[in-house]
């Protein structure tokens, strides 16, 4: 018999405009060990109407990042893929567990802090956006959580509502860590390496986009904002040259030594250039892959009832575990 393998979720938001920091924070690295845990991955569209979104545009955007999962390398033999809102359990569970949170956990969270400023009209969603990815990591007694930086506090609360509940209510919920891996977790823009990248973010120039041109992305990289030195090196300081030698080391695996040496003596145009390939040879045959994927949508859907259909069996029984604890069965 093979060995019980640990459990992870995650999920990204069908919010369009998928980046090299979201592949390489997070998609990279489900793919790279999908073989090592029993992976959930999920798209979270019912946290993407925690802001105001075209119906049209939203459903288009779940079969595009159903395709980019597939085109990234998730397996669905490997690993069960699915649709949040095709699983009722996640809104469930979220009201739940809505029901268990002090509104100050809420209110101290940076990213509600940060994109409620960003909003002329504040929905009630956004402030609970935290219980529902709870819920989305509890329900499937992940033990991981694979992520990149910014969601670290967001997991931190998911911890705190499991421990606050097991402590009320029996042992109900595992106790999910952080998968936060060291290179790239937080990749900056293009455009200012002091700021994150971000999909809401559109600016040309900023993101270097897993579907977009690729001689645009050329022409952005080579603009890239860096500072007026000439030493290539892994130099936290030096924010614009850190960020682009961070994501040409993940793209290329590569130890920081190996390089720095390799760079030795070059100017930042060298690395420009050689990242705009590492880029290009990364994204070019996803970029094939998810045009063939996303040619039959019939398919894709087919493959995203199945991914909801294994997901809910795991998923109800959690649910219904927590509503009995709560005194709703
Ligand atoms: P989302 O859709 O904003 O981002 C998806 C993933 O990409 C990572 N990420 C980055 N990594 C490195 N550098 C960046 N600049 C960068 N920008 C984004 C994010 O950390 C994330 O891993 N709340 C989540 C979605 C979610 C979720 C969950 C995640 C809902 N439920 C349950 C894990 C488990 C989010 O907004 O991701």
């Amino acid at each position: 018999m093979s060995e019980r393998r640990p459990r992870v979720l995650s999920g990204i938001q069908p919010s369009g405009n998928l980046h090299i920091g979201n592949y390489l924070g997070s998609l990279q690295n489900w793919v790279l060990e999908q073989d090592r845990y029993d992976n959930f991955f999920c798209i979270v569209d019912l946290h993407a109407i925690t802001v105001p979104q075209d119906p049209a545009e939203l459903r288009q955007h779940v079969r595009e990042l159903a395709g980019l999962y597939l085109a990234c390398g998730l397996d669905p033999q490997r690993s069960t893929i699915f649709v949040q809102s095709h699983v009722s359990a996640h809104a469930e569970l979220g009201w739940v567990l809505n029901c268990q949170t002090p509104l100050g956990w809420l209110n101290r969270m940076t990213q509600f802090k940060d994109k409620s400023a960003k909003q002329e009209t504040v929905l009630a969603g956004l402030l609970n956006y935290p219980t529902l990815m709870a819920a989305d990591i509890l329900l499937y007694d992940a033990e991981f959580v694979p992520v990149g930086d910014d969601q670290r506090q967001h997991i931190e609360l998911t911890r705190d509502l499991a421990e606050r509940f097991n402590y009320l209510y029996g042992e109900t919920f595992v106790i999910p860590e952080p998968m936060i891996r060291t290179v790239a977790a937080r990749v900056m823009g293009l455009d200012d390496p002091t700021s994150k990248m971000s999909k809401s973010n559109t600016a040309a120039g900023h993101a270097i986009p897993l579907l977009g041109d690729l001689k645009k992305t050329r022409k952005a990289i080579m603009r890239a904002v860096t500072d007026s030195g000439t030493e290539i090196a892994f130099d936290e300081s030096r924010p614009g040259v850190y960020n682009l030698l961070s994501i040409y080391q993940k793209l290329t695996d590569k130890p920081r030594e190996e390089i720095e040496a390799h760079f030795a003596g070059q100017g930042y145009g060298t690395l420009k250039r050689e990242l705009a390939d590492a880029v290009e040879a990364t994204l070019e045959p996803i970029q094939a892959r998810y045009r063939e994927f996303t040619n039959d949508p019939a398919e894709l859907d087919r493959l995203l009832a199945q991914g909801a259909e294994r997901a809910a069996a795991v998923a109800n029984a959690t649910r219904d575990r927590a509503y009995t604890a709560v005194g709703l069965r």
